[in-house]
């Protein structure tokens, strides 16, 4: 905190306003009383200069392309640790003992199991419907399930609620997964770690034997990683709006995997490999680069670009090299695709209009060939991103209920409609 100020001349008045400092990053101007003073608010569409809550979840710096959780590198956290314990270092702030370690994990894996009643609710989709249409549903109706854990004024109930849903958000997306194909429901295995169990939920089958393969698990268990959380993005947002109200955890994640739905955000990684399909060969990828730089055309490259990264992504780099991992543990010599987008991000990256913008390959870009290789199908790659970022928004909803200066988040507007007028009656209106 700085005692630092800073003046803004409102109508030849100066107004003093705070400038509050955090650890690292850059400071911010305190404007919460410049309505009270000025009788103005600020405009910010897309919210490109505001912060909206102070944080000690996630940092990042989009111009050196760093990101960091609880101030440990995603580089690191991905080369060293696992996913359960990116979840426990997010939830509690430090990475766990030993001790620590076993409890959380046991915990989680106590939680694995849905209702049974969830299966009945699963039969009422149809087997075409989308899977995230079928998260949004089942992790709001945790909330008609679970009634001992909505009851967000008690420590208890929060830390119960967050395990139930970081524990069963595996066994859903399986189940999402597997009404999709028409194979019945697998269930959860215990004494496999969080990752194979939710491998084997997806691909095994009651008539078969299945073996999860270790080197699959592990990369899956990076991408967990590499997805846990990324400071108050859209979905984050989302779900931090929806708990200022009150609302019960389970419904305000069914709010944050909604917006991840979007191809702007989570449902980019689906997009791409749909785009990466359609380009199909390195001989038409200038005329979809061509496309992208277009004005006229909405046509944008799918996985490229980012908000906060004016540099590469980091996590595009390291899922980059989990995709080589996958492939070759699969024997994939060849991937098409991957050829695509090795050559697209290539001349992208030398091409002056994504240069000059600073669009460089995202997460996105390359998880959909890993997940697909997998044995993924496309619709199931935001499912995913949702699975892994729910540990990200409870951290975050959980961090605003404790925050005692936490109210509802209302934001205020520019009003340019009508000014007020008098109602006439149908006959009168011409
Ligand atoms: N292809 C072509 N042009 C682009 C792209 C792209 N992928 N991304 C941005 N631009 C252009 C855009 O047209 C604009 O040009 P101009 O200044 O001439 O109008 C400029 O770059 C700035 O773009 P913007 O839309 O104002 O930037 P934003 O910060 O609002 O949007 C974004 C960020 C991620 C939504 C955008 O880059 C995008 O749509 N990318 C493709 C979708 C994608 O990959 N999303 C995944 C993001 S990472 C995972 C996640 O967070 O969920």
């Amino acid at each position: 905190m700085s005692s630092e100020t800073s003046t803004l001349t409102v109508d030849n008045k100066p107004v003093d306003l705070a400038v509050k400092e955090g650890t690292i990053g850059p400071s911010v101007i305190d404007i919460s009383k410049l309505y009270g003073q000025t009788g103005m608010f600020t405009y910010d569409p897309g919210f490109t200069s505001t912060a909206s809550c102070e944080s000690k979840i996630t940092y990042i710096d989009g111009d050196k392309g760093v990101l960091l959780y609880r101030g440990y590198p995603i580089e690191q956290l991905a080369e060293h640790g696992d996913f359960l314990e990116t979840c426990y270092l997010l939830l509690y702030g430090e990475l766990p003992t030993a001790a620590q370690k076993a409890d959380f994990d046991y915990r989680v894996t106590r939680h694995t199991m849905v209702h049974d009643q969830m299966n009945r609710f699963f039969t009422g989709f149809r087997r075409d419907a989308h899977p995230m249409a079928i998260m949004v549903a089942c992790v709001g109706a945790l909330s008609a399930f679970y009634h001992d854990s909505t009851d967000i004024s008690d420590p208890h109930q929060r830390m119960v609620a967050s395990m139930r849903m970081i524990a069963k958000m595996p066994t859903l997306a399986a189940m999402a997964y597997k009404y999709h194909v028409g194979q019945p429901f697998v269930y959860p295995q215990n004494d496999l770690d969080y990752t194979s169990n939710f491998l084997r939920m997806c691909f095994a089958v009651p008539a078969e034997e299945y073996k999860v393969n270790p080197v699959l698990s592990r990369a899956l268990d990076r991408i967990f990683i590499l997805h846990a959380d990324h400071e108050q993005n859209a979905s984050t947002s989302t779900v931090r709006l929806a708990g200022s109200s009150g609302a019960n955890p389970f419904a305000c994640i069914a709010a944050g995997i909604a917006c991840l739905w979007g191809p702007a955000h989570g449902g980019a990684n689906e997009a791409a490999l749909k785009m990466l399909e359609e380009i199909g060969t390195p001989d038409r990828i200038p005329e979809y680069i061509a496309k992208a730089k277009d004005k006229n055309d909405p046509f944008r490259l799918m996985g490229f670009g980012h908000r906060v990264y004016k540099n590469y992504d980091p996590r595009a780099r390291i899922m980059q090299k989990t995709t080589h991992e996958v492939l070759n543990e699969l024997g994939i010599k060849d991937d098409p695709l991957l050829d695509v987008a090795v050559e697209l991000e290539q001349i992208a990256l030398k091409d002056e209009y994504f240069v000059e913008k600073k669009l460089y390959p995202n997460i996105d870009f390359y998880s959909g060939i890993t997940l697909k290789a997998m044995g993924f199908p496309t619709s199931m790659f935001t499912v995913l991103f949702a699975l892994a970022r729910t540990v990200g928004w409870i951290a975050q909803w959980s961090e605003m209920i404790e925050d005692p200066s936490q109210r509802i988040g209302r934001p205020r507007q520019l009003y340019v409609g009508e000014p007020q007028r008098d109602y006439v009656t149908v006959a009168q209106r011409g």
